[in-house]
């Protein structure tokens, strides 16, 4: 999210931007000491990257204490003796990230309003969202007699909660409703009562939060791997709702302070699972995952019946009389997810014989589509949380199209939104550089595509069958790609001063170079190109020079020849070729300088396996280039913001 400052001083007006996409939230309230907790939950969100952080602490009714560092969590661990020197068990904590403006200690969270005491917050609190209306709601509270010292909405949005407190002389629930009532925007809002000592009251709009409980502990979090290590059972907090977290007990309510009952939701990811696990890197980790989140979504959508695997999405809610009344497909998606449904529209279409068309969530949504009111949309999202996305979907159940989202994460927005949720199993992605996810929502369009074709009566029995067994011999296929990652990081070292590097395919191929070309942008920040390989004579192919690396993916036997074509001419004008296609295609020596060999698969599923090695290209070329591979600049793992 981009916030806009406007700092007038009577003598300069400064426009400033502050981005706060990347933050963390954890809250703790139990029998131990909250302040080591905090730290070592913001610690398992540093992968979000942040600018400073701080956390707000009190023991028992003592007065709450704040405590804020710019720069690394070390810096405030270490201003706090590890945690040790801030006494209670009750508190939260917070990392900010900001891209421009200032990233600074005044600026950090928690904010606090000192109204009661001076230098002893009557309300302490943190966000992670945007408040829109923030520098109306400022003016208004300057002319109350209240005093701002940082530039951000945070402070607005903590000092309207205590401003209501006061005005109306309520408790916590209706200070939080009124509030909530008068901002437009989006938060995740943790904030503690000098009055209530012991409690934590959050209150949820569009950002992400969840509550976890066990004997005698609270938790709360913006993501799940902050909290994983202490608690399993969780509450999603819904939009527009609050909820108060005492030791071992968490109370829910909506925005007229009626009590509202949750279930307890139990994580089953593996803690170890949001750890390095021995890799340099998260992304390094994800990608050497991928056999195991290939297996894990299939096994989780095909059931062995009487000895055949049949696709069974019950669990989906599709139904063969759902799947027989819908007339055509709309993916709507962001970025790799996106290209997911490019490779999804030729395998729907094909095995299917259903028309699809794919929208990027961003333009879709400003947008006046026109979608049949038999039509399905398929949101794809490995969060759960993309703005774009959810405000997409949000577009099209208003005019009363079903919707199916093929998220990741549990009980995220889009998932809890969209009329049915087919769940990828690609447990916690870290890196910014989706690789498993990318993976395990390949496996979901295969398996709904090939459910599609059978209930329309466009595949027959034995395709289906044979579809399903190579669907199956994935998981290895991509352990034995990995086995060669080594020819991968020699070619990385190779390439890694190149300026500009292009990515050809022509049908599945192109959807496949248009992710390797996206891995080798956002990580390693060359620029590149993928094009569709017969549109490069329309104009770009100018751009092609003396031992500039252009990539040609042929897995597509019906397409081979043209690609190969398209690559000779880049050759002729001096470009430097690298080859990837399947075993058994050997020729393309004579015309490639290099060549990557996968396995032989069925062509509807060759993207699962031709994008691994470019996966290990982006990875291998990052690092050769000394770049951050988890954590590239100015991206976050979740936008959450337009
Ligand atoms: O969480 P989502 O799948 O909705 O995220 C969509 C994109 O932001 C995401 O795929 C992004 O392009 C990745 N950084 C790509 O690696």
């Amino acid at each position: 999210m981009i916030h806009d400052f406007h700092i007038n001083d009577g003598y300069h007006t400064i426009n400033r931007k502050g981005n706060e996409q990347m933050c963390g939230i954890v809250g703790y309230v139990g029998d131990k000491q909250a302040a080591p907790i905090l730290l070592d939950g913001l610690s398992r969100l540093e992968y979000r990257g942040y600018d400073s952080a701080g956390l707000a602490v009190r023991d028992g009714e003592r007065e709450i204490e704040v405590v804020k560092a710019k720069g690394r969590l070390r810096k405030l661990a270490e201003k706090m003796d590890e945690g040790n020197a801030m006494i209670g068990c009750c508190g939260i904590g917070h990392t900010r990230w900001a891209t421009h403006g200032e990233p600074s200690e005044v600026n950090a969270h928690p904010h606090s309003s000192e109204r009661q005491v001076a230098d002893a917050p009557g309300v302490a609190g943190v966000h992670n969202g945007i408040i829109e209306n923030y520098q109306e709601l400022r003016d208004k509270l300057l002319r109350k007699g209240y005093t701002f010292y940082s530039q951000t909405d945070t402070e607005v949005v903590v000092k309207l909660v205590d401003y209501y407190y006061h005005k109306y002389q309520v408790g916590p629930i209706d200070a939080l409703a009124k509030t909530m009532v008068r901002v437009r925007g989006s938060y995740a809002l943790a904030v503690m009562f000098r009055d209530y000592p012991g409690e934590i009251w959050v209150a949820r709009k569009d950002s992400p939060m969840i509550l976890g409980v066990k004997d005698g502990e609270s938790y709360v979090a913006s993501d799940v791997p902050a909290i994983l290590n202490y608690v399993r059972n969780v509450y999603y907090i819904g939009n527009l709702e609050m909820a108060c977290l005492t030791a071992g007990d968490v109370r829910f309510y909506n925005l007229d302070g009626d009590e509202i009952r949750k279930e307890l939701t139990e994580i089953k990811w593996d803690a170890q699972a949001a750890e390095k696990g021995g890799y340099e890197h998260f992304m390094m980790k994800e990608i050497h995952e991928q056999p195991k989140v290939v297996s894990d979504t299939i096994r989780a959508g095909v059931k062995d019946m009487e000895g055949t695997p049949r696709i069974d999405l019950s669990e989906v809610g599709f139904t063969d009389e759902v799947i027989r009344g819908i007339s055509q497909i709309c993916i709507v998606a962001c970025g790799s997810a996106w290209h997911v449904g490019m490779a999804a529209q030729y395998i729907f279409e094909d095995l299917a014989r259903i028309p699809v068309r794919v929208e990027l969530a961003s333009e879709f949504r400003y947008r006046n589509p026109l979608l049949d009111p038999n039509g399905l949309v398929i949101v794809i999202s490995q969060s759960g949380e993309t703005a774009d996305s959810l405000a997409a979907l949000r577009e099209v159940k208003e005019n009363g199209i079903r919707t199916l989202a093929v998220v990741n994460v549990v009980g995220s927005s889009i998932a809890r939104e969209a009329d049915h949720v087919f769940y990828t199993l690609a447990g916690p992605e870290i890196a910014v550089a989706t690789t498993k996810a990318y993976s395990a929502q390949l496996i979901a369009s295969y398996l709904l595509a090939m459910d599609f074709g059978r209930v329309r009566e466009v595949l027959e029995e034995a395709q289906y069958t044979q579809l399903l067994t190579e669907m199956m011999t994935l998981p290895d296929k991509i352990s034995q790609i990995l086995t060669e990652k080594e020819r991968m990081q020699w070619f990385a070292s190779k390439f890694a001063n190149a300026h500009d590097i292009f990515f050809i395919g022509r049908g599945l191929d192109y959807a496949v170079s248009l992710e390797g070309s996206l891995k080798m942008k956002e990580i390693s920040y060359i620029h590149s190109e993928a094009y569709a390989a017969g549109e490069l004579k329309h104009g770009t192919i100018s751009l092609i020079e003396d031992n500039l690396l252009v990539i040609g993916v042929l897995t597509q036997d019906e397409l081979y020849e043209k690609t190969v074509s398209n690559m000779v001419e880049c050759k002729a004008r001096g470009a430097y070729l690298m080859g990837l296609t399947s075993y058994g295609h050997y020729v393309i020596e004579d015309t490639a300088d290099f060549t990557v060999y996968i396995p032989k698969t069925d062509p509807h599923f060759a993207a699962s396996l031709a994008v691994i090695p470019l996966q290990l290209l982006g990875y291998y070329t990052s690092l050769a280039r000394g770049l951050d591979v988890d954590k590239p600049r100015n991206l976050a793992k979740s936008v959450t913001v337009e």
